[in-house]
């Protein structure tokens, strides 16, 4: 059986979505100046800000995110179907998504130094998430038990490899004053105060309506109506949605419903000595 990962740059990704050649196209794009491109780990919160960067960039405008489904209104730059859509011809701002770490980014990111916003999130929840997310993607290895997966991913023998070198690859970046760093968390706690820091983010001003309007179309239960952002329109033999919803739960803190006290013990052990020089203060810990 031909395996669902292939090694790149030394992480798993799943090969039926980055064939060499579309990893060699992200490899030799060309960047501008003024692209946005929005950078997670998997499940911290990558579909959301694809609904928030589209509506800042428009001012409010809903057309986007009203027409275009959310993969293609903003691509990820390392998949296939990117190779598709044309991107040279996309007007400025142009917006994108990758899950890759620091250290994986093609050489046209670090001569241009597009603006990137890094969306991180607590990773117990992360792989919460995940847990449910591989059990429904065929594309994915299947989780295992609770226990199996959970040694996987403090391993990163995961798709795009582990959290932690992750995010302390994106906290170690050079030239912060293009990233933006925002969590998750801070989402939902103030949404409308992270649309504000956003637009800030990308000289975009707003006025306070404005913000509310996107803070509101943005909510989980919104989101969750919108047939261009739930992945209602992914196939089934891709996705079964049938067992858990992409838009699953939206919350902060649903890893207390899903690890035991040994297991979220274990994580913390982990977490502790592999975040041991990172000086950044998470909003989780
Ligand atoms: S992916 O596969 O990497 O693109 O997944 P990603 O979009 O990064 O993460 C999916 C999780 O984000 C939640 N989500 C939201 N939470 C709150 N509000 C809004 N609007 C929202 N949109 C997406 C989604 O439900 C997944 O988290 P869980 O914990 O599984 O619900």
């Amino acid at each position: 059986k031909k395996s669902l990962y292939s090694l790149y740059k030394g992480v798993y990704v799943p090969s039926n979505l980055h064939h060499p050649q579309s990893l060699q196209n992200y490899e030799d794009f060309t960047f501008r100046r003024d692209d946005v491109i929005i950078v997670t780990y998997p499940k911290s919160g990558t579909t959301w800000m694809k609904e928030i960067v589209p509506l800042v960039v428009s001012r409010g405008d809903p057309a986007s995110v009203e027409t275009l489904q959310n993969w293609d209104r903003v691509p990820w730059l390392e998949e296939n179907r990117a190779w598709d859509l044309e991107l040279e011809n996309r007007p400025s701002p142009r917006i994108f998504a990758t899950h890759f770490h620091y250290n994986m980014m093609p050489q046209g990111f670090f001569k241009v130094k597009p603006k990137v916003i890094y969306v991180m999130r607590n990773p117990k929840d992360v792989f919460t998430s995940s847990f449910h997310y591989y059990g429904i993607a065929s594309f994915l290895v299947h989780p295992g038990s609770q226990g199996e997966f959970l040694q996987k991913f403090l391993d990163g023998k995961v798709m795009f490899g582990s959290w932690f070198d992750h995010v302390k690859g994106w906290l170690n970046a050079e030239d912060k004053e293009r990233i933006m760093y925002i969590s998750y968390e801070e989402m939902i706690m103030d949404l409308k105060d992270s649309v504000t820091r956003i637009a800030q983010f990308l000289e975009k001003p707003l006025e306070s309506e404005v913000i509310e309007k996107i803070a509101e179309c943005c909510l989980f239960k919104n989101m969750k109506q919108n047939k261009m952002s739930n992945y209602s329109a992914a196939p089934r033999e891709f996705l079964d949605q049938r067992k858990s919803e992409f838009l699953r739960k939206g919350i902060a803190g649903d890893w207390k419903n899903q690890l035991t006290s040994d297991e979220a013990e274990y994580f913390d052990s982990v977490y502790k000595v592999t975040m041991k020089d990172v000086m950044y203060k998470f909003i989780w810990d």
